[in-house]
């Protein structure tokens, strides 16, 4: 799907140093927009952004969304802002509720109010699959969410409710974007907090056995990078009622972790027998997001499948690992 701004559109990515930020900052720069990055590089990576330096298209300001004034300048001229910056895992935000709360809540806080105050046409944001935590039924649906099993899910959720609120009093134009485990090139393999694709095609590689969380049955709506890119850029140009809104981001399908482990292991030639350990605490069991809402508000199709995501991220990992 072709989505094309004007020459010169001034985009700024929070968090743009990161896996899906430094993604939409390629897709941005590839359409001759203008891309600005603020980021505290806590997760993210100097070499994620590196190919965009001699861009003059591209601008970077190293700094921290829990500062009210880098905010505030970062906003300074911009159209659209793409808000990814953000502490993710939930393992990491039960580890430690207050940083992720300061981040996921403050920051994002802080960011809505100098976009507001900057006057941005669209203020887009990474919200999450968490939101609908305890609720069992399947596909997810906007507006049936359930009991947040995480400090995580809770901060996605506060996320939504300002933007709700913020669009009922204010009319500030946010739309919130709820991903579902988001896959492709440049996310990190390396964290403790690491996503399964990445550590799995890491363990892979390297010829390791990788550990499957619980019995491996859990599933998840396998969500490839580009149709991300997508609904951001649709995000920012759809029509006024989808403000103050939340949506599915998903391929709508699911795959077991067992499965994708196993396309895994064809795909790189390997055959390892993975061993298996606990279940994590804060996990869902099962994740297929209907995507209903996304397609008819925003105009939202996903493009790619897992297995076409899968080919392509493993094609970038097996030359940069
Ligand atoms: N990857 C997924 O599957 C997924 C799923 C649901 C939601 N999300 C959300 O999408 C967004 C992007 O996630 P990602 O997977 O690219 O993670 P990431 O960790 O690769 O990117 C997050 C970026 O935010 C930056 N950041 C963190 N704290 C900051 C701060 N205080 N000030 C400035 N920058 C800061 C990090 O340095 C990093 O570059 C996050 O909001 C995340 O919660 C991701």
């Amino acid at each position: 799907m072709a989505i094309r701004f004007e020459e010169g559109t001034r985009f700024l990515v929070t968090g743009g140093a990161g896996f899906i930020g430094s993604n939409l900052v390629e897709a941005i720069l590839d359409m001759g927009c203008k891309a600005r990055v603020l980021d505290n590089f806590s997760t993210g990576k100097a070499e994620n952004i590196r190919e965009f330096a001699d861009n003059p298209l591209f601008e970077m300001i190293e700094g921290d969304i829990r500062d009210t004034g880098t905010c505030e300048k970062a906003c300074e001229g911009i159209d659209y802002v793409l808000h990814q910056g953000a502490l993710g895992s939930v393992p990491r935000s039960i580890n430690d509720p207050a940083m992720s709360t300061q981040v996921n809540i403050n920051g994002t806080l802080n960011m809505m109010l100098a976009a507001r105050d900057a006057g941005v046409k669209r203020f887009v944001y990474a919200s999450s699959s968490s939101v609908y935590g305890d609720e069992p039924g399947l596909p997810k649906k906007e507006g049936h969410e359930g009991k947040p099993l995480s400090p995580y899910a809770i901060t996605k959720y506060v996320n939504e409710l300002y933007a709700r609120n913020f669009y009922d009093l204010f009319g500030f134009p946010a739309v919130g974007l709820r991903y579902f485990n988001v896959f492709g090139k440049k996310q990190d393999p390396h964290s403790i907090y690491a996503a399964v694709i990445p550590i799995f095609v890491k363990k892979l590689i390297n010829s390791e056995v990788p550990v499957i969380n619980g019995d491996g049955g859990q599933s998840r709506d396998f969500t490839y990078i580009k149709n991300v890119i997508q609904a951001n850029f649709l995000a920012c140009l759809a029509g006024p009622e989808a403000l103050g809104e939340a949506f599915n981001i998903a391929f709508h399908d699911r795959a077991t972790i067992n499965e994708v482990y196993h396309k895994l292991c064809t795909l790189l030639g390997k055959d390892i027998r993975p061993t298996y350990g606990p279940d994590r605490p804060g996990d869902v069991r099962h994740s297929y997001a209907d995507i209903g809402k996304a397609a008819s508000l925003l105009g939202y199709k996903p493009e790619y499948s897992l297995d076409d995501g899968l080919e392509e991220a493993i094609g970038w990992y097996r030359e940069n690992l």
